[in-house]
């Protein structure tokens, strides 16, 4: 049974097998949280990605993690959908990315994930609508994870994912 938690704080320093970062199809390293990820994990991490891009939106794809803390071990690169206002497709693609990452973490027989806010930074993803989606698609997709965090950088997201995360309908 896995346990969906929500804290608050910088993705780099979580206490979990993978980190998930927020990456755009060249998997090489952006601003956001993707820069916080590639700035922690070095140089290696750019490469690695790059071998295995592009990654279209919606899907994920795990590096080793490089020089991130332990117990972190990989990286989950999961590319959003840029917001274009919430006709194109974009609530699909971002629930793709949870189901995608877990799946990729499944499959590395990892314990435990940590998730940024994806898409709700540059992308421009409307933060209420995305953490109703990342609530729902975490608790709707099978995985044999134990433990799934939602890593929140500041206090709205926080408190949009606790309320979502109490709601039982
Ligand atoms: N830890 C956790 N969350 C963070 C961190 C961090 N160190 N830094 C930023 N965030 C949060 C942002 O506050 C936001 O809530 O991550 C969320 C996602 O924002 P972005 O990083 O801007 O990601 P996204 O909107 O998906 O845009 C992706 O940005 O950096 C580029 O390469 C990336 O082009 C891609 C685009």
């Amino acid at each position: 049974m896995v346990s969906i938690e929500v804290a608050r704080g910088d993705i780099t320093r979580e206490n979990v097998d993978a980190i998930v970062t927020a990456a755009n199809e060249s998997l090489m390293g952006g601003g956001g949280v993707d820069g916080a990820v590639h700035r922690a994990a070095g140089p290696r991490l750019a490469e690695a990605g790059a071998a295995l891009a592009p990654c279209p939106p919606g899907e994920a794809v795990a590096t080793p993690a490089f020089n991130l803390t332990p117990p972190i071990r990989h990286v989950i690169h999961t590319v959003g959908p840029v917001w274009e206002g919430g006709g194109h497709g974009e609530a699909d693609v971002l629930a793709s990315c949870y189901r995608r990452s877990l799946q990729v973490a499944d499959d590395l027989g990892l314990t435990s994930i940590a998730f940024p806010a994806i898409a709700t930074g540059i992308y421009g993803y409307p933060p209420a609508e995305a953490a109703h989606i990342a609530i729902t698609t975490l608790r709707t997709t099978p995985t044999s994870l134990t433990l799934v965090r939602l890593v929140a950088f500041d206090e709205s997201t926080e408190s949009l994912l606790t309320t979502e995360l109490s709601r039982t309908d």
